[in-house]
């Protein structure tokens, strides 16, 4: 794969603030294995946790994932279903880890077209998630970084015909329409199971962010695996389009 120079050790005392995950490679695990591929939709929702629990505990502050795109609803009705439940399973179970270690979750995306169960869900993680500060896992449903962007546009565009925006839009003030209103910018992005593409995930957010690519199929990735990203990552210059001791 290309872009994956190796790197040392994992520096732990300076963990990426805000990690992104293109969750890919659940059906090519389960075929491999002559299993259908909502075995590896099921597999990778147990992967996201103890990815989720491992950047928690590294000190990451929020880590963005990429489940279900606003093109995934092309893919089988089983399939859809089982991953739609698969969630609605995930954001329950959610609610009791939130409560105890008072950590938050968001759902970036188009709510509307989520079911009212799932929906209602997401309502009750959003309320927790205002009563506490420490890290926070965004799920990105039904999303699609283009529709994040003209979504924000309208908002924006209603916002100033009713009189309640400024005129002059900023970049910092147009974010704050955006799904990851208040949240920095992901430093990295992480794209397991081959594909070295964006997919129409965080267009905007990823002005700056660091890519790094694996072969390595999102069920089978684990926390040694995001210690190789995070010390790619580390060893990486960030210039941010200027120069270093000019
Ligand atoms: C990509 O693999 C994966 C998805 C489209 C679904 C991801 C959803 C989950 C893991 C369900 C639960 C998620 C959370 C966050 C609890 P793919 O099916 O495109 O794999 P392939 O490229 O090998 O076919």
């Amino acid at each position: 794969m290309p872009n994956n120079n190796s790197a040392g050790e994992r520096d732990r005392a300076r963990p990426p603030r805000h990690i992104a995950i293109i969750l890919d490679g659940n059906g090519r695990w389960a075929k491999k294995r002559g299993l259908p591929r909502t075995a590896g939709h099921a597999v990778g929702a147990e992967t996201f946790r103890k990815i989720a629990t491992y950047c928690k505990n590294i000190g990451v502050e929020y880590l963005t994932v990429y489940a279900f795109s606003t093109e995934n609803w092309r893919r089988p009705e089983a399939e859809v279903s089982t991953i739609m439940k698969l969630l609605g399973k995930y954001l329950h179970e959610a609610i009791d880890t939130m409560e105890r270690d008072h950590i938050r979750m968001k759902v970036f995306g188009d709510v509307e077209g989520l079911s009212p169960e799932l929906r209602a869900l997401v309502d009750k993680t959003d309320e927790i998630s205002r009563r506490y500060e420490g890290f926070q896992a965004n799920i990105c449903l039904n999303y699609g970084g283009r529709d994040e962007i003209l979504h924000a546009a309208r908002r924006y565009a209603a916002d100033y015909a009713a009189g309640k925006a400024e005129g002059e839009l900023t970049e910092e003030g147009f974010s704050q329409y955006l799904y990851s209103a208040g949240i920095p910018d992901p430093d990295l992005l992480i794209r397991p199971g081959g594909e070295v593409r964006i997919s129409n995930f965080l267009l905007w957010q990823c002005a700056y962010a660091e890519f790094y690519f694996t072969d390595v199929l999102w069920p089978d990735f684990t926390p040694e695996e995001l210690d190789r990203a995070i010390a790619v990552f580390q060893s990486r210059d960030r210039r941010y389009g200027g120069v270093k001791n000019p």
